[in-house]
């Protein structure tokens, strides 16, 4: 049974231990759609969440015609949405995550989608130019060596051919989808590092077998009548905002994932930013959004307060790493108005976060979203437990953010909160 909270007076004094693991969050029933993985991303949450809220939603009686997740990422609900046949507005601040998301749920002509696969190919075997591999972007050159540069050059010239629009989208997912096989980076690793004994794969073949999971993968897609609107935007400022029945989202780490950073090789290669540090600002959970960041305790609200405390206590962590957890909290109050806003009356919107632990403090990002939501004027609020099975293999991270069996390393999320609030 989900733990209901209706009131910040019972949100403050509830106890997260006794929160109880639900079932119905565990497992999927069915496979996951092959699309959803034509494009890796960090911190993807499980497909069958998003199908199972929409049912459970249905089911509570609330007429699901519009849904959104304000943090798209690589587009997993809006997927599932256009799988259940409703509408979907999203966003997300990444480039790099609303293209996946716009490429993903496109509805393509199978045809017309060979035709300019044939002549991507054409013109890439018959690209004999010389690139200037010395006058690149320093950041390329780090990722990757002379040859795979010249490759990389080439495809990308051939996909640039194709007219702007939704295939030269699909076409930019694919090739974002190959760099990080074919650079010199880590693969599997939370920080970008070299790994120096790559196995480097070839650019052609790679994306020549990209474009065929694509294929089987849009085979297996249903027929869908959903209209689709994803959005570049930090939800944070964003003004005007849809009207939505049911919010599906899971929102960034408190303190691990730097998006801007990990999507560097795409930002680059399809020229989102010629620095992609640029790209940090207004991510909520960068630890660069708040370098010159002073916040107010009386900004935060309670239960962030004590855990913005109960850090300061602890001697191991550094004030900047304080302040930047206080900035994520901020946000994401801000992020609970927002959604408060988009929500019809009787709406629902659901989470999907975790608590973690920081140098041996408890940081309960639950407890803060709870209290944060009634605050922001939900009038119900459910919490309860789902088992990250299969997601990770381990649950703990070396300092490096590998994964490791080293039970003395740092433990990450292994089982996650479900927290649901009607409006
Ligand atoms: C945990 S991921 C979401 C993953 C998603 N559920 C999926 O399956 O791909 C969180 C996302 O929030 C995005 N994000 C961070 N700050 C944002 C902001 N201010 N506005 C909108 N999106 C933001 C990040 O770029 C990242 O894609």
């Amino acid at each position: 049974m989900p733990t209901i909270i209706h009131s910040l007076e019972e949100a403050l004094r509830y106890d997260i231990s006794q929160v109880q693991i639900e079932d119905y969050w565990n497992l999927g029933d069915e496979p996951e759609l092959k699309m959803h993985s034509i494009h890796a991303y960090p911190a993807k949450f499980p497909a069958f969440i998003a199908s199972k809220a929409i049912h459970l939603a249905i089911k509570d009686d609330i007429q699901v015609k519009t849904v959104s997740d304000i943090f798209c990422g690589c587009g997993t609900v809006a997927l599932e949405a256009k799988r259940n046949n409703v509408d979907f507005w999203g966003c997300d601040i990444n480039p790099v995550a609303t293209l996946i998301t716009k490429a993903k749920t496109f509805a393509y002509d199978s045809k017309k989608l060979e035709k300019f696969y044939r002549s991507v190919q054409d013109n890439y075997a018959n690209d004999v130019k010389v690139y200037k591999y010395d006058e690149a972007n320093n950041r390329i050159k780090y990722w990757f060596n002379y040859g795979q540069f010249q490759d990389l050059s080439k495809l990308k010239n051939a996909i640039l051919t194709i007219p702007q629009g939704k295939y030269r989208i699909c076409f930019e997912c694919l090739f974002s989808s190959i760099l990080k096989s074919t650079s010199r980076w880590l693969t599997k690793s939370i920080k970008p590092q070299v790994d120096p004994n790559k196995q480097i794969a070839n650019v052609w073949d790679l994306f020549e077998r990209q474009y065929k999971k694509l294929i089987k993968a849009l085979d297996e897609l249903p027929t869908s009548t959903s209209k689709i609107e994803i959005v570049t935007c930090s939800i944070l400022t964003k003004r005007s905002l849809p009207k939505i029945d049911l919010i599906i989202t899971s929102p960034p780490y408190v303190t691990s994932y730097e998006y801007a950073d990990l999507h560097q090789l795409s930002s680059l290669w399809l020229g989102f930013a010629e620095d992609y540090k640029a790209l940090r600002e207004g991510t909520v959970g960068s630890a660069y959004n708040s370098e010159s960041f002073r916040y107010d305790m009386l900004e935060l609200n309670r239960t962030a307060q004590d855990i913005i405390s109960a850090l300061k206590e602890n001697d191991k962590i550094a004030k900047a790493k304080i302040r930047s957890i206080a900035r994520y909290y901020i946000d994401m109050q801000k992020a609970s108005d927002q959604c408060y806003r988009m929500l019809n009356d009787g709406g629902m919107a659901l989470f999907v976060i975790g608590d973690t632990e920081y140098k041996g403090t408890q940081i309960h990002n639950s407890k803060q979203l709870v209290e944060s939501l009634i605050i922001s004027g939900f009038q119900e609020v459910s919490v309860s437990k789902r088992k990250i099975i299969n997601k990770i293999l381990s649950p703990y991270r070396d300092e490096n953010g590998k994964f490791t069996n080293n039970k003395n390393d740092r433990e990450i999320y292994h089982e996650e909160f479900v927290i649901i609030g009607r409006k």
